[in-house]
């Protein structure tokens, strides 16, 4: 039975971002039909520029982790601007990112700009931030409903996962889905959603 526009709703209200998870494993074939599921995402000229790369070894789980805090420390120290340092204050983020190894899943999601054919030339796609954004969309939706939590991790800059997990040229790294079980301990933020009044115009 297809959920009523209204159970979407209150579905979709549950779903938070959780920055601390249980280290009890995920199941692999979940996580596979998740994926399949953000792969039957539309996309421009249905080119499915994305890949998803599922990393539970704890060595380069830690390998990630490491190169990111580096990347962090230098983004905080160096590059954020007080505007966005204060947008962020009510998500009590820092440099360190433990949950890159305390997740027992990451997926970290490529974007494919073009891909190189053997006879050397490139085959382009369209729409390549949208169409990743859609699939990554049904994939946090597909997480939640198989009943793990997801964080959307962007280290800034990200280019040291394209190296690190040897990803092709023609692919850029959007962000780190880190899943996992909550950890009921985690204290989610305070938000406020924005009202349809705030989000909509009807014509
Ligand atoms: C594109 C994008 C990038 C994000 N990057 C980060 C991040 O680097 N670190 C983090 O802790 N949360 C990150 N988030 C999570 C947001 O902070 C979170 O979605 C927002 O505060 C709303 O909270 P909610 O998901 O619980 O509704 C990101 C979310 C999106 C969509």
């Amino acid at each position: 039975m297809p959920l009523t526009s209204k159970e979407l709703l209150e579905e979709s209200r549950k779903r938070r971002t959780y920055r601390s998870f249980l280290e009890e494993p995920v199941d692999l074939e979940v996580i596979k039909d998740c994926i399949l599921t953000a792969g039957t995402a539309p996309s421009g000229a249905d080119k499915q520029p994305w890949h998803f790369c599922v990393v539970t070894d704890p060595e380069m789980k830690k390998k990630i982790r490491e190169q990111a805090e580096e990347v962090e420390k230098d983004f905080y120290q160096n590059k954020i601007s007080d505007e966005w340092r204060a947008d962020l204050a009510k998500l009590e983020v820092n440099w360190e990112k433990p949950f890159l190894t305390q997740a027992p899943c990451l997926i970290v999601i490529f974007k494919e700009f073009y891909r190189t054919l053997p006879d050397g030339t490139q085959d382009k796609n369209y729409y390549v931030p949208e169409s990743a954004g859609i699939s990554i969309g049904f994939l946090i939706n597909a997480i939640r409903n198989a009943g793990y939590a997801s964080l959307t991790y962007t280290p800034a800059p990200p280019a040291f996962l394209r190296t690190l997990l040897g990803r092709p040229e023609g692919e850029t790294p959007v962000m780190v889905l880190c899943v996992g079980k909550p950890d009921p301990n985690y204290e989610l933020p305070k938000l406020r959603k924005k009202t349809l009044e705030e989000i909509a115009t009807f014509i």
